[in-house]
């Protein structure tokens, strides 16, 4: 008898077949059992019929508890009122481990019991939807940029260098030196970037941020292209194109898990390109005829974000931020240098920042200034600063953060869902 996946269970309609999996739920109705069976890949309903409630298979079914391992055989049958469409009619059940008192009950929880049993959380329904979803979404990141010629390059996770900023740095010793854990592969890229034309580098990132929102994650997974010879425009439209792929993907691959999610797909249907875009400069004055008192040369917090994507029903592309606000490396707008050519992406319905980036500094004697100005040891740089010695062009790039995107399409609203364990600020078990 065959193993097969529930997932591919349509495929063996009338076949007897073998799955492996947990128990799920349970129920009996006369002469009837119910086994809501999961294996990682779905859900489907077992049935056992027999006059006799003291069979083998009633014996056997009668033990079972919820989570408990087992091995089932049966035949498929296509039933319209089964979960999924298909049912097994059970002919035999095999049980691998008894689960005892299990934790996670079909009843509420509290969000802390559920973080603090993160490792069996993961088998629920919702959980299991959202992990899926973003698998899929790295799944469209990946075929993506491979499908437009971007390179892949892995960069560095211990580094001796800051990218955004010195106050989120996580430290450790390397052996007798001082090495940080990156919080961007975007300064290696750059010069991948030189080599290979256009790259990207998807990985994990540490920022170790005091302060505890929902929009947060101390170590979060970042997809970064970075394209020699772009300006801010070209980006802009590489990550209008990304955006839409991913949607497509998801709306056409990942329907059910959204269904579970109960996440209206609406508001991600109607997304279109261009985006609408807005200079620092003009939304200002927006956000504070909307309440906020933001000043001129203050960065967006979560409530000038959730303003702005709230007035219109795609993400908004927030460009020209004042250079203070922003990283060291963004080069400045040629008609006004107190502005950068830096873009954020935020989200629809009030997620937030999704993509962060912009055109790089490509000139020397202001790359030094800059370095300067923010108290850079030179000596870290000095590579960074070879990229802008030998052939310097200009070139833009950006991060995508993997966490931000999952939250938004499955209308998550805390982002310590959308990663299977998450690193939270007061948070490192399990
Ligand atoms: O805006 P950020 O900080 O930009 C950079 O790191 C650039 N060096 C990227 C580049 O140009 N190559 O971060 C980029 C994105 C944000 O828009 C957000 O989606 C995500 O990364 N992000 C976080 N996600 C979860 N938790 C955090 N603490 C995050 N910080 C940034
Ligand atoms: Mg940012």
């Amino acid at each position: 008898m065959d193993w097969v996946y529930i997932e591919d269970i349509a495929a063996h309609d009338g076949r007897d077949v073998e799955i492996r999996g947990w128990v799920y739920n349970k129920r009996s109705s006369g002469k009837v059992r119910f086994l809501l069976v999961r294996d990682g890949t779905g859900l489907l309903q077992a049935t056992a019929f027999s006059a006799d409630k003291d069979s083998p298979l009633f014996q056997q079914f009668d033990r079972l508890t919820q989570e408990s391992s087992l091995v089932v055989r049966g035949r498929v049958r296509e039933d319209g009122r089964a979960p999924g469409g298909f049912e097994l009619s059970m002919t035999e059940l095999e049980i691998v481990q008894i689960a005892q008192d299990y934790p996670i009950t079909l009843k509420e929880h509290s969000t802390p019991f559920l973080m603090e049993h993160r490792h069996l959380w993961l088998r629920s329904s919702k959980q299991h939807a959202v992990l899926r979803v973003r698998a899929e979404v790295i799944k469209a990141v990946r075929d993506f940029f491979d499908g437009r010629g971007f390179r892949l390059m892995d960069t560095p996770i211990l580094t001796p260098s800051a990218c955004e900023g010195t106050t989120t740095l996580f430290e450790t010793e390397y052996f007798d030196q001082k090495a940080y854990l990156s919080q961007s592969g975007q300064l290696y890229n750059e010069a991948t970037a030189m080599a290979f034309g256009k790259v990207y580098c998807f990985g994990p990132t540490f920022r170790a941020e005091k302060s505890k929102t929902r929009r947060h994650l101390i170590e979060f997974w970042m997809v970064e292209p970075e394209v020699a010879f772009a300006t801010l425009q070209d980006i802009i439209g590489l990550g209008e194109d990304l955006i839409l792929f991913i949607m497509e993907r998801v709306l056409t691959k990942r329907r059910h898990e959204l269904e579970t999610l109960e996440r209206d797909p609406k508001p991600l249907e109607a997304i279109k390109t261009p985006f609408p875009r807005l200079t620092y400069d003009e939304a200002v004055p927006v956000l504070r005829e909307k309440g906020s008192t933001i000043e001129w040369g203050g960065d967006f917090g979560a409530p000038e974000e959730t303003i702005i994507s709230e007035l219109y029903t795609s993400p908004v592309c927030v460009t020209h931020f004042p250079a203070a606000i922003k990283a060291f490396y963004m080069q400045p707008a040629p008609e006004n240098p107190d502005v950068v050519l830096g873009v954020d992406f935020l989200a629809s319905e009030g997620y937030g920042e999704v993509i962060g980036g912009g055109q790089r500094i490509h000139d020397l004697a202001l790359l030094e200034k800059r370095l300067e100005e923010h108290k850079l040891p030179r000596e870290a740089y000095e590579w960074y600063l070879d990229l802008r010695k030998y052939g310097s062009v200009p070139h833009s790039g950006f991060g995508m953060g993997i966490e931000r995107m999952v939250s938004w399409i499955c209308g998550i609203k805390h982002i310590r869902e959308t990663i299977p364990f998450p690193r939270l600020l007061y948070r490192i078990y399990p």
